[in-house]
């Protein structure tokens, strides 16, 4: 493969991937081209061609690299388009021009579905941010009752519009099934997008204690900017203000989190008292309806269902049974569950009381009414479930989705027919309880409406599978890449991109970067909190982590470098002073005070002291140590813009505003020579790390090249149209990157002159640039005039984007440095504060 020069181009511009309405209308337009030309041989239930059945399923044709989002040349759907190979040769129709095109620029738009691509990447910082601004929204004595739900890591993987929507539901519904409280109450979502959603506590007689049972177990957190999450925190007094949506509703729907949050006893009786029924009363008073029958859809053996009148409804349960024989059989000893010679003897019970919204509770008992988590398989079984057992709450939701499961009553009839095999008494007694079925059927529709009616209230279709256990079994189900990746709030590429530089997280996760290849769930969450840390940039270099750090000047802060190592940086501003800083804490090691007008320019020697130029004229060596003033190097009759040290050490360069280029001597501070003026003045200056020349850039847009040894000019490189900002030589000297005015940013090779590249994807002015790692990474970037600043790092070798960065508080940036891997910036402007930037991950 032919080396290409990757380039990371740090920017404000936004991403080329379409969004909103025009991808919606894009998507949907592609489409209908697979549609017409491809699921006919392509689908499940087509004819699955070459085992490939899922050209309209987006995600899938994702994971399993059928489409490179933004690279149509590099996605196979597209290259068999565009070869003509498909469909194969001799099947009509044929694709037409323009709906090759259309497919193209589809994938080049980062092939967005339908209503879910509206939906941009949206990072967990982000989601943190919106929940924060929410929460500020709400009457302060209101925040400590917010809770959040986030669907993200759902929509960040681009899933179906109905995966998100079933997960929707299934939060309504579980919410409002887990709760005492007598109204429905559906989650708020908080953005347009409907992907985070709050809720009230009190909403569902829950308090501050019940959610905090979620903090011990939540397995997927993610850092955010420390001083979001601590202001989180502090507004809702929870260490976990959030969760994952399907985790919560695969999770909260069963034993032990489904029986905390219900706040349920450890018994039948005590249940009972609860919704205000009394069993053995009912049974004596005959006020109760029951069905016994064999072939029970769920039991194993004969069963009896019972009906109770109770205060929010009704309460129904079941007697299960092991076997079918003696006690345990209801046709025998239809009598029951009192003691005594006549009565069944079962082995358990299962439980549906109406709440007093309307939704149904259920809980699982054995033979002495002792609560379960799971049923012995022996007596039920689940068949959706991988163990088939009946699991309390998810097991019994998955089946009785729409309430209440009518069942025949076979007793009444056989004891009528059978008569004489029963006393009279038990006779009268059995026809009492085991009711005609029409009555028992008319009970039970009255209950199921009640259902039913509360799920509509919460926005619940009755006619759809049932959510709940849908998100769960999705949730168990195996991970793809993209799915992987946005769980870790990451994309595909940035997650395949740091994976394969953690070597110990590659073992478990690296079948994920294979074709088609998938991680089970419990091994991801096995080493999820690992990937969030390794994979994930790092939260704690952020300059948030310390009370308000790289504070400090009082002024618009000008300029801006990092010491070579960058450990440390240095900043100059209008207010005069030159500040040091150390850059892992943010903290300020020193104010330099001496000039007299602003500092325009600000650099480190090798050594590690500091230089700064400024309004002033002057330009003034410190000492970093000390803080001294070491001596000012005088000639200059404009403002100084430009400041750097030789590499050995010795010599100073200057740029001024005066138009002339002058070094120094660093020793005697006197002036070696000065190069002949450039129009409008020199507004930066960089030496090639071998010593031997330098480059000028100005407001004449030119690049000048000069030896350093006698000041003599080598070479122009001509290429910009307007001021040049920002210079900087390779490390072998052997290439240089400029950007400026015009937006761009220039790739040159310094022996030949040449420009080798020009990336003009800029909105603004680039203001500094660097290359970044291994030689051949390169980052530009700009300030972005007016509004929020943010910068954006791309890949050259695809054209992509790979980073976003947003401060998000229309900050002005008016001068930016780089480290010299590239991997952190600092930036800084008229918020008087600098920025800390992590570029890396
Ligand atoms: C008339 C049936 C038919 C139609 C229509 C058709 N294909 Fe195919 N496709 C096949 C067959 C047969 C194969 C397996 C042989 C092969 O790979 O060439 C195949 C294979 C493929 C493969 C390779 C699958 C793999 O995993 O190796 C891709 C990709 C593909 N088709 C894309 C498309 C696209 C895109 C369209 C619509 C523009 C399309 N096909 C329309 C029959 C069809
Ligand atoms: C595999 C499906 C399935 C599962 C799982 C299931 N049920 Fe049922 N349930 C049924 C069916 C079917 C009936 C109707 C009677 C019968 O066929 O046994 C029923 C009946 C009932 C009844 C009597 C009222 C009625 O609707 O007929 C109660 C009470 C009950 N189930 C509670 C539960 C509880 C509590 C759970 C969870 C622990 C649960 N069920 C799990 C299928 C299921």
């Amino acid at each position: 493969m032919r080396s290409m020069v990757r380039v990371l181009l740090v920017c404000a511009v936004l991403p080329a991937f379409a969004h909103g309405a025009d991808a919606d209308n894009l998507a949907g337009k592609a489409q209908a081209v697979l549609k017409t030309h491809c699921s006919r041989c392509h689908t499940p239930d087509g004819k699955a061609r070459g085992g490939f059945d899922f050209v309209l399923d987006r995600t899938k044709l994702v994971a399993r690299a059928k489409i490179v989002a933004g690279q149509p040349d590099e996605s196979e759907i597209y290259q068999r388009v565009r070869d003509d190979a498909m469909p194969p040769k001799g099947a009509q129709p044929r694709v037409g021009p323009d709906d090759r095109a259309l497919l193209k620029q589809w994938i080049e738009a980062g092939a967005p579905t339908a209503s879910t691509s509206a939906h941009a990447f949206v990072s967990e910082d982000a989601a943190a941010r919106l929940i924060l601004d929410d929460l500020q929204a709400l009457e302060p004595a209101e925040r400590r009752y917010a809770r959040y739900f986030t669907l993200l890591n759902l929509s960040n993987a681009a899933v179906e519009a109905d995966t998100l929507q079933a997960t929707r539901h299934a939060l309504a519904k579980l919410l409002n099934s887990l709760s005492w409280h007598p109204r429905i109450a559906r989650p708020v979502a908080v953005d347009a997008e409907q992907t985070v959603y709050r809720i009230d506590l009190r909403a569902y007689k829950w308090n501050a204690r019940t959610w905090e049972r979620l903090a011990p177990v939540y397995p997927y957190r993610i850092a955010v900017e420390p001083s979001v999450s601590k202001a989180l925190t502090a507004a809702t007094g929870a260490e976990l203000p959030y969760v994952r949506a399907d985790w919560f509703i695969a999770t909260a729907s069963r034993p032990p989190l489904y029986h905390d949050f219900l706040q349920l006893p450890e018994s039948d009786k005590a249940i009972e008292r609860q919704v205000g029924v009394d069993v053995a009363d009912d049974l004596r008073e005959n006020n109760v309806a029951r069905a016994g029958f064999n072939g029970s859809g769920v039991s194993k053996n004969n069963r009896v269902i019972e009906r109770h009148d109770a205060n929010y409804g009704a309460y129904w349960r079941t007697y299960d049974f092991s076997e079918n024989t003696d006690r345990q059989n209801i046709f025998e000893h239809p009598l029951g569950p009192t003691p005594g010679q006549n009565g069944f003897l079962h082995a358990g019970g299962e439980i549906i009381f109406h709440l007093p919204n309307g939704l149904q509770a259920y809980l699982l008992v054995d033979a002495d009414g002792r609560r379960l988590d799971k049923a012995s398989s022996e007596i039920v079984s689940d068949p959706k479930r991988p163990d088939r057992q009946v699991e309390n709450g998810i097991s019994c939701m998955t089946c009785h989705v729409r309430g209440l499961l009518p069942k025949a009553d076979q007793v009444r009839a056989h004891v009528a027919k059978n008569s004489s095999a029963f006393s009279k008494e038990d006779v009268q007694k059995i026809r009492a309880l085991y009711p005609p079925d029409a009555k028992l059927r008319s009970l039970m529709k009255d209950d199921t409406d009640r259902f039913v009616q509360a799920l509509t209230k919460a926005g619940v279709p009755a006619d759809e599978p049932e959510p709940v256990s849908a998100v769960t079994q999705r949730f168990e189900g195996t991970l793809d890449l993209v799915s992987a990746a946005a769980e870790l709030g990451l994309t595909a590429e940035e997650f395949s991109l740091s994976l394969r530089k953690s070597p110990a997280l590659a073992r478990s996760l690296g079948p994920l970067l294979v074709k088609g290849g998938t991680a089970q769930r419990s091994a991801f969450q096995g080493v999820f909190d690992d990937a969030a840390t390794t994979l994930r940039p790092k939260q704690s270099e952020k300059t948030d982590t310390v009370a308000q750090p790289f504070t400090g000047h009082t002024e618009t802060v000008l300029s801006i470098a990092f010491a070579p190592d960058g450990g440390k940086a240095v900043s100059g501003s209008r207010d005069k002073t030159v500040r040091l800083w150390n850059v892992a804490d943010g903290k300020e090691l020193r104010c330099l005070e001496g000039h007299s007008d602003a500092v325009t320019c600000v650099a480190f020697t090798p050594e590690g002291n500091l230089l700064s130029g400024g309004r002033d004229r002057t330009v003034r060596l410190w000492d970093s140590a000390t803080g001294k003033e070491l001596g000012k190097f005088t000639g200059h009759t404009d403002v100084v813009r430009c400041v750097v040290c030789s590499p050995d050490g010795k010599r100073v360069l200057t740029g001024s505003l005066d138009g002339t280029l002058r070094l120094w001597d660093i020793q005697t501070f006197k002036e070696v020579y000065r190069l002949p003026r450039q129009d409008g003045g020199v507004y930066c200056v960089a030496f090639a790390p071998d010593g031997k020349r330098f480059a000028t850039g100005g407001h004449d847009a030119g690049i000048r090249l000069w030896d350093a040894e006698n000041g003599k000019e080598m070479k122009r490189l001509k290429g910009h149209t307007r001021e040049v900002y920002t210079l900087v030589f390779s490390r072998d000297s052997a290439r240089l990157l400029s950007g400026g005015n015009d937006r761009t940013a220039r790739l040159w090779d310094v022996a030949e002159a040449k420009e080798l590249q020009c990336f003009d994807a800029h909105d603004s002015a680039v203001l500094a640039a660097v290359f970044a790692g291994e030689d051949d990474l390169v980052s530009g970037a700009s300030h972005y005039q007016g509004t929020d600043p943010s910068l954006h790092v791309w890949s050259g070798a695809s054209g992509k984007e790979r980073r976003a960065f947003r401060a998000g508080d229309g900050e002005q940036v008016s001068c930016l440095a780089f480290t010299h891997d590239g991997k952190l910036a600092l930036s800084a402007g008229a918020e008087h504060r600098l920025r800390l930037w992590r570029l890396d991950k």
